[in-house]
């Protein structure tokens, strides 16, 4: 199992991943849902490689990269790691946000998942601690926190 970074070799896999991802499910957000393979290599796939060192963006844009989380062979989810906090993170998504497909959810892959995500953010990161938000009805995702060590701050 490995988290690797986006790039324009993966784009097939990342694409489906995308396209398939809810536009919104439990406040993890996809502007991208149903987007065409030509829109994503063409528009998308740029885009979001861009966040890790955004060149004309709006001074409240916080660069943001994603990760996926591969095993034998298979894209399995999504990590997005957003590099520091603001104000609007800090009351809202936070550092990390996160998803696994429908089919490989309730194996373990959410968890391993963001262990191998917040080693990574361990070393971009400037706050002494790590921020995740999860909605009140999603257990599954509260679950994978506390299995990483979280504790419930509000
Ligand atoms: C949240 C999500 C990433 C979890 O991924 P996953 O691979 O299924 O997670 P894991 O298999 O590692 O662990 C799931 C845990 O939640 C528990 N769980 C799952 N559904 C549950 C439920 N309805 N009630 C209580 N616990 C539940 C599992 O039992 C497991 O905990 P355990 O290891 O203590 O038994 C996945 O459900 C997902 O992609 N959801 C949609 C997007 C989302 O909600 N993202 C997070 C936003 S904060």
């Amino acid at each position: 199992m490995e988290l690797r970074k986006i790039n324009v070799q993966d784009a097939a896999a990342q694409w489906q991943y995308t396209t398939e991802l809810p536009a919104d499910e439990n406040g993890l957000t996809n502007p991208y849902h149903g987007v065409s393979f030509d829109e994503y290599t063409e528009k998308v796939l740029p885009t979001l490689i861009s966040y890790e060192h955004p060149i004309n963006m709006p001074d409240w844009f916080v660069p943001e990269t994603y990760y996926y989380l591969w095993d034998e062979g298979r894209l399995i989810g999504e990590f997005r790691i957003r590099h520091h906090l603001t104000e609007t993170l800090r009351n809202g998504a936070g550092h990390i946000g996160y998803s696994i497909r429908k089919d490989e959810r309730g194996k373990g892959y959410g968890t391993a998942g963001l262990k191998l995500t917040i080693q990574i953010a361990k070393d971009i990161i400037p706050e002494e601690e790590i921020y995740l938000r999860v909605n009140l009805d999603n257990p599954a995702s509260l679950h994978v926190m506390l299995h990483n060590g979280g504790r419930v701050v509000g």
